[in-house]
């Protein structure tokens, strides 16, 4: 029904989905994140949220990758207060996607187990999603 009253088709031809079709969005009022692996249309707080796009890091978004007791240990350089913080980082490899959340006035730290290669992703709550392979 959301698809009629935003007159936009949604077709997936791939039935059995795809993680590397991944999308994130994310609602601007309450903070909802979602995730599909293909087109959605996605409506939270009475918006239509349009897909995240993924941005290169910039010197305000950079992430440190180490590999510390067999994983990767995320290190974002950012702050982390009530009004500009990291609110997520993900991984995502073939078959998986993984979602840390992150909170105001904690750390912007997370660690995954590596699973080959894949995407790390992680949103900022004022400048949008940032992405790297990993
Ligand atoms: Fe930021």
């Amino acid at each position: 029904m959301p698809e009629l009253f935003s007159g936009e088709k949604i077709t997936n031809t791939n039935r059995s989905a795809n993680i590397s079709r991944s999308s994130l969005y994310v609602c601007p009022v309450c903070g909802n994140i979602f995730h599909s692996t293909g087109k959605a249309l996605i409506s939270c707080c009475g918006i239509t949220l349009p897909p995240l796009e993924c941005e290169n890091p910039d010197d305000e978004h950079s992430v440190i990758c180490e590999k510390i007791d067999g994983e990767h240990y995320i290190t974002i350089n950012h702050e982390m207060t009530k009004q500009h913080y990291i609110s997520f980082v993900a991984y995502s490899t073939s078959d998986r996607f993984e979602i840390v959340k992150l909170y105001p006035e904690g750390t912007a730290h997370a660690r995954f187990m590596p699973r080959g290669r894949g995407i790390l992703y992680w949103y900022c709550n004022r400048h949008g999603l940032f992405c790297q392979r990993i």
